[in-house]
């Protein structure tokens, strides 16, 4: 008799440190014996590696679950696993709205996870029935645990885990313990392992990555490790987000000038244009100096993007301190920007602050920021036109047969024809048109074209 083999479907909400822990939760299920399934319907083990940082991913999370309980109704066997951020912060709630779930798994908890499903495996039919239970996050830098990536062009390598930073509105820091960097020699041997798995680009992930070191005792700071990932064979681009800018250094800026893997992009979040609002929610810059550091920036860096994340309506924001983020954006004129609407979150400092600003008003402000951003981005790609820039081929466009489509130095999403399938090579791109979500081009040579 053959024995049924066991499958696992990973649902990931959140950032890009949760899509690549998502790659460890697979990893350390595929270990156990599970491979991918198609649809939650035919799992045996179903993860929802989870989000917190805003309200949004919160609530979808819980609707989802509403749906997987109808299929555990029906497959009580069926495992359900809830990790990740929410799974810290509200492992609670998750229990009291969702008695049926299996497990919850605090982030980098994900080598008990093995553990703990293959107790659940093990332990017949009393297993799944028990009440799910928090795994403590552990202050630790895991090494070694097992990681099932997809093939492809680019890989995501943590560089810190973690953010001590605790701005006011944020649950990060709660959610994933305090910032705690890998040591350059792990991360240069896994980039090297990417390598020779056929990878080109790599991102370093940190929720402040740039504080890469400060948190150990050697002598080594991010941009130390940015030259040392340069010197991996085979890796042709280098990425790294996220950025805080009171942790960019003139170092920083240079390495990223002068080390020619390393692209020319800056994640700089910036919050609000407004210092008192600034100074609330802890970010510890003021505009002026943020100005400073974008000037620099540009002086240093040629072609640098810099794209940013921006809140409205962080309480007590006056409509006048909203005008000032407006005018700073217009100042900048950042490549992209992701703007949110303030959200209360459990247990971070801004929910207790008064005079919280009602959502009518919360969200005429995104309308207003998110307007003149569309403008401002779109005009920056349009000047692109005519320029010759360096693609690598992430794979076909989604949208339309006979297109590929890639990423600029700058991270900029190029779309061009293309007969052949050009993924993981660099093109060199012409670019014809520039939109607020891109750009699109015609293969500089000719060769690919249709
Ligand atoms: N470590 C990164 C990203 C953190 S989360 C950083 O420091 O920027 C990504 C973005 O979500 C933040 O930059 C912020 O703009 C937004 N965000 C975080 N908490 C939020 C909240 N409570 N309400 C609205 N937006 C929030
Ligand atoms: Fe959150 Fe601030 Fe840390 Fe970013 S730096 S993760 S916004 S606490
Ligand atoms: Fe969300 Fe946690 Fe990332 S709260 S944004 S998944 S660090």
């Amino acid at each position: 008799m053959t024995e049924k083999r066991q499958r696992m479907f990973v649902h990931t909400y959140g950032c890009q440190m949760n899509v690549h822990d998502s790659e460890t939760i697979a990893g350390v299920l595929s270990e156990l014996g599970y491979e991918p399934a198609e649809r939650p319907e035919d799992a045996d083990v179903v993860v929802l590696n989870t989000c917190s940082v805003r309200d949004k991913p919160h609530r979808k999370v819980f609707s989802r679950l509403g749906e997987l309980r109808r299929l555990k109704e029906r497959r009580p066997e069926m495992l359900i696993v809830v990790s990740g951020c929410m799974a810290q912060i509200v492992s609670d709630e998750i229990k009291k709205r969702a008695p049926f779930v299996d497990l919850i798994v605090g982030p980098r908890e994900y080598a008990a996870l093995a553990e703990a499903v293959r107790a659940r495996q093990d332990g017949g039919e009393e297993g799944p029935s028990r009440p799910a239970e928090l795994l403590d996050l552990h202050r630790i830098v895991p090494e070694g645990l097992p990681e099932r990536r997809d093939a492809g062009v680019g890989a995501w390598v943590t560089a810190v885990y973690g953010c001590s930073n605790f701005c006011a509105y944020c649950v990060v820091p709660y959610a994933r313990g305090p910032e705690r960097s890998r040591l350059p020699e792990d991360i240069v041997d896994e980039v090297r392992r990417l390598a020779d798995a056929g990878f080109i680009e790599v991102t370093l992930l940190g929720q402040n990555v740039n504080a890469y070191g400060a948190d150990m005792d050697l002598d080594i700071d991010f941009a130390d490790l940015l030259a040392l990932v340069n010197d991996v064979a085979g890796i042709e681009r280098i990425r790294f987000t996220t950025s805080h800018p009171k942790d960019c250094s003139e170092k920083l800026l240079r390495a990223v000038a002068d080390l020619e893997n390393v692209c020319e992009h800056l994640h700089l979040p910036l919050q609000s244009g407004d210092d008192e609002v600034l100074g609330r929610m802890n970010r510890r810059y003021t505009l002026g100096e943020y100005l400073r550091l974008i000037d620099r920036a540009r002086e240093v860096i040629s072609g640098v993007a810099i794209t940013t994340d921006m809140i409205v309506g962080f309480p007590g924001e006056t409509p006048e301190q909203f005008e000032h983020t407006l005018q700073a954006m217009e100042r900048i004129r950042f490549d992209q920007a992701f703007m949110f609407k303030y959200n209360d979150r459990p247990g971070v400092a801004a929910a207790n602050m008064s005079d919280k600003v009602p959502e009518p008003e919360k969200q005429r402000r995104l309308e207003r920021l998110v307007g003149l951003q569309n403008e401002m981005g779109r005009a920056k790609n349009r000047a692109l036109a005519g320029q010759c820039v360096e693609v690598l081929v992430e794979g076909p466009d989604k949208r339309r047969t006979g297109r590929m489509q890639g990423r600029t130095r700058a991270n900029k999403l190029v779309v061009f024809p293309c007969r052949t399938s050009l993924k993981g090579s660099l093109v060199d791109v012409t670019i014809t048109g520039g939109y607020v979500w891109g750009l699109t081009g015609e293969p500089a040579d000719g060769a690919a074209a249709p």
